[in-house]
């Protein structure tokens, strides 16, 4: 592997394709408040890459913009118009027709698609996203939200239609639940952050979107497309310290759904804060560490490819990411030479660089973080086994494969959410095994073997574990069309493209005895359309 040194992580700007530049930082100072974009005269934040400079002689982030920090009082403008767009129920946009509203979001998604060079390009200078990445997360975006059209009008298809049942004539749709504050991760900022934002608002509930701490100039380009595209108060921006402007948002019991993908930390003090703890909604996506096991049985090419695009892909920081390999003590040295080989032939560099498998770390003291990980391993009697693994330059970390890592080293437990990988060996299932069932997490698994009977073995009591089990290949989320949850500390709630449709709305029906009178009544609402509820429209 390309070792990181101080030539490449200080990029020369006249090696960067010129698309892909940035000429002067980015002053963001608007946010989207009641349909219009308002500029903000107040403190900003800077905002610097991964990638760094030399400035007078020392290596420093490149400064590539700011963003507003929000005090209270914009904020609660922000709330009170949502409020307002609801209006208990009674606003434009929650009693809209579900055709009305697809068109406003197919609108939205025309609009975001000629912003797409932009967003990439700030994708790979924000959060230091390899390009074919970043292009990956804004297609994958645009492709979620056709897919959620087309998903919505299949359910409403289906609730197109009255039930009679025990002489009582019942339709039954799904209803929004009302205002919708989504927090996306910064790994995902575009993707994450859009999988629940884009359903909510679909569905007729208003939305408060605040970027992640790291992710925000990127979503400036979609600004005017969002004030063109949805009805006033519909959605908003929010920018700053969570704790100046979120805390007051939860308590002030405005915010019926928490859509946050973070650390259960966070989610907790967010929940806690709320005074309706009830009424409160949360769809989270938490922590998780997902175990690799690789059997005495496996194929040892197909195990070590996906275990290295599963621990290492975007640095190891998704939160699907194989996060700890359980390696089978008989093949555990022939599994570490070829691991260490391919981890070794993967190419660090820039975002924009052609073939860059590992890119520079966006979080603050990231590689400081590692490192003291790494250092507490060795100290519990563990080593790095590939040369070069964990040196450090600035933001760039070069992977570092630590073996064998033992219970009590923080390795073990934590969730390191970068280039790091544990590996441990095992004789016995028994030990993956309760690792599994003793951890705080449950989202994902990873098995590696090609005896049917030891897999078979294995996945009936780890589906009670976890909540996907994955056959000879890395974790992930997607197909999106596949439900991505967890349990234990891992999440709340199930995002798949049809799921999240279910979890930012509430089942409601309109109901009535079937008396000549009654008939009478709905069929005439029904024929004068005189509902967008009590309707039999079908979408074609
Ligand atoms: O960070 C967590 C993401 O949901 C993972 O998605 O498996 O498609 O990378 P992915």
């Amino acid at each position: 592997m390309k070792s990181p040194r101080s030539a490449s992580i200080c990029t020369d700007e006249n090696t960067i394709p010129e698309k892909w530049r940035i000429a002067s930082p980015i002053d963001q100072r608007q946010y989207l408040c009641d349909g219009t974009i308002r500029e903000w005269t107040g403190p900003l934040q800077d905002v610097r890459s991964p990638v760094c400079e030399v400035i007078c002689g020392t290596v420093q982030r490149k400064l590539i913009g700011r963003y507003p920090l929000l005090s209270e009082e914009p904020v609660s403008e922000v709330l009170h118009a949502a409020c307002r767009a609801y209006d208990s129920g009674r606003g434009a946009w929650p009693t809209m027709s579900v055709e009305e509203r697809i068109r406003h979001v197919e609108a939205f998604a025309y609009r975001m698609k000629e912003e797409r060079d932009e967003v990439v390009r700030l994708l790979m200078w924000e959060i230091g996203k390899a390009l074919p990445d970043a292009e990956k997360e804004f297609d994958r975006t645009v492709d979620y939200i056709r897919d959620t059209i087309d998903a919505l009008k299949d359910l409403d298809r289906l609730s197109s239609r009255f039930v009679i049942h025990q002489g009582v004539i019942g339709q039954i749709r799904r209803a929004p639940l009302g205002v919708v504050l989504c927090m996306g991760p910064f790994n995902y900022p575009l993707n994450e952050t859009f999988t629940t934002l884009i359903p909510a608002l679909i569905m007729g509930n208003p939305v408060i979107f605040k970027p992640p701490k790291l992710g925000v100039l990127l979503h400036q380009p979609l600004l005017k497309a969002f004030r063109d595209c949805f009805p006033r108060g519909v959605i908003s921006t929010v920018y700053g310290k969570g704790q100046k402007i979120i805390s007051p948002l939860m308590k002030s019991g405005g915010i019926d759904v928490l859509a946050f993908i973070g650390s259960s930390r966070v989610a907790d003090i967010l929940k806690k804060q709320h005074p309706k703890p009830h009424r409160l909604r949360c769809v989270l996506g938490l922590e998780a560490k997902n175990a690799g096991i690789v059997l005495k049985d496996a194929d040892p090419d197909q195990a070590v490819k996906e275990c290295v695009q599963g621990a290492l892909s975007f640095n190891g920081q998704r939160c699907t990411a194989l996060k700890i390999l359980f390696v089978h003590r008989e093949i555990v040295d022939a599994f570490l030479a070829s691991f260490g080989k391919a981890v070794g032939e993967l190419k660090a560099g820039m975002p924009w660089e052609t073939g860059v498998q590992i890119t520079p770390l966006p979080e603050p003291d990231k590689t400081e973080y590692l490192t003291e990980l790494i250092d507490d391993a060795i100290a519990g009697g563990a080593r790095v086994v590939n040369p070069g693994g964990g040196s450090v330059d600035h933001t760039f970390m070069s992977p570092a494969i630590v073996y064998p890592v033992e219970r009590g080293m923080r390795l073990y437990s934590e969730e390191q959410f970068g280039p790091v990988i544990p590996v441990a060996s095992f004789s016995d299932i028994e030990e993956p095994m309760n690792y599994i069932i003793q951890s705080d997490y449950g989202q994902q698994v990873s098995l590696f073997g090609s005896d049917p009977e030891a897999i078979a073995d294995l996945i009936d009591p780890l589906v009670n574990q976890v909540c996907r089990v994955n056959i000879n290949s890395q974790c992930q989320r997607g197909p999106d069309t596949f439900p991505f949850t967890g349990r234990k500390d891992s999440a709340e709630g199930t995002l798949s493209v049809s799921d999240a449709l279910r979890v930012f709305t509430i089942r409601t029906l309109v109901a009535a005895k079937e008396t000549d009178a009654n008939r009478r009544i709905i069929k005439s609402i029904v024929t004068e359309r005189r509902s967008r509820f009590l309707s039999t429209d079908f979408i074609l």
